[in-house]
């Protein structure tokens, strides 16, 4: 059933792949290959076409069930794990922050969907930070859209918002997801840089009233000469190239106590988030411009 799945093993030979692991947990649903209705969790191997009709068939697909239930932490599952080079998946979003430590902890290259909001786990951001991860191509602000089967698309235009939990583009209904991807895999948009242009002036960039940095509502007007420390939005995380900018700190850190310098004395001590003219900010990631550091 996974589209991963059929993706990669329908462009087995185009992308070069040399291995197709796939590990199923416990689904009781028709997979791509047959009926499997265990608790017992399933994996089942590729190695590309044999018979020369390019695509995978039942008999070119070797299948093994599992010991266990197949849940990513299982012994059986580390093990797979452990002889791929490449991971890419939608997990379980509940478990988002443990199946990325698994991930991280064995050394995988890994692209998968996680939940836009990740990026304010302490865990997440802290590896964003450390550069062991980052996010793939879309951008937060563009939407995740997926094509649905019929009846799902009805229930969707019943039940759901238009442009929250669908959008209709040329009469079609697409399915919105707020996901995003996360990656350790460098990709093109990783080494753009920020074009800046904008010229820093202390009237245009106020000092919040309790962080000594500035507040830069908006990643394009991030100021080309503003060598101190900058607020910004997430979405900068979109842009983000580590040789440009250094993340010093998220609000959630600053709140733990990880930069006390910045925040300012004698101002009621609120380090929730950042506040300007009395006003709370929404969540603000506080950089520096690498090229300006002394
Ligand atoms: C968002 S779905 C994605 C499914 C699949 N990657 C695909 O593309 O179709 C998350 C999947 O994680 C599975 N899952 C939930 N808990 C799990 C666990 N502890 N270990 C492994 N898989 C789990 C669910 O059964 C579900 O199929």
């Amino acid at each position: 059933m996974s589209n991963f799945s059929k993706y990669f093993s329908n462009n087995f030979e185009r992308l070069g792949l040399r291995k197709l692991v796939g590990a199923c947990y416990r689904s009781t649903d028709v997979d791509l290959f047959s009926r499997h209705d265990s608790e017992q969790g399933l994996v089942w191997r590729y190695t590309g076409d044999k018979d020369g009709n390019k695509k995978p068939d039942r008999d070119e697909i070797e299948r093994r069930l599992l010991e266990g239930d197949g849940d990513f932490r299982s012994r059986e599952c580390v093990a797979h794990l452990n002889r791929t080079d490449i991971v890419v998946t939608n997990p379980p979003f509940s478990l988002f922050r443990e199946y990325v430590a698994q991930l991280v902890e064995h050394g995988k290259k890994f692209l998968i969907l996680g939940p836009m909001n990740a990026v304010t786990y302490k865990e997440i951001f802290s590896l964003v930070k450390g550069n062991e991860l980052w996010l793939g191509h879309k951008s937060m602000g563009k939407d995740m859209l997926f094509d649905v089967p019929d009846h799902f698309a009805r229930e969707l235009v019943a039940t759901k918002k238009e442009g929250s939990g669908y959008r209709i583009i040329d009469n079609v209904v697409k399915a919105r997801s707020s996901a995003i991807w996360f990656t350790n895999l460098t990709h093109r948009k990783r080494n753009d840089t920020i074009d800046l242009w904008a010229k820093y002036s202390k009237k245009e960039y106020p000092k919040y009233d309790n962080y000594d940095a500035i507040e830069v509502g908006r990643v394009d007007s991030i100021p080309m000469d503003y060598a101190g420390v900058m607020g910004v939005p997430i979405t900068f995380l979109d842009k983000y190239n580590p040789e440009q900018f250094e993340i010093l700190a998220s609000d959630y850190e600053i709140r733990q106590g990880l930069m006390p310098e910045i925040v300012k004395k004698g101002w009621g001590g609120k380090t929730d988030r950042a506040y300007l003219d009395g006003k709370r900010m929404f969540s603000r990631i506080l950089i520096q411009n690498r090229e300006l550091q002394q």
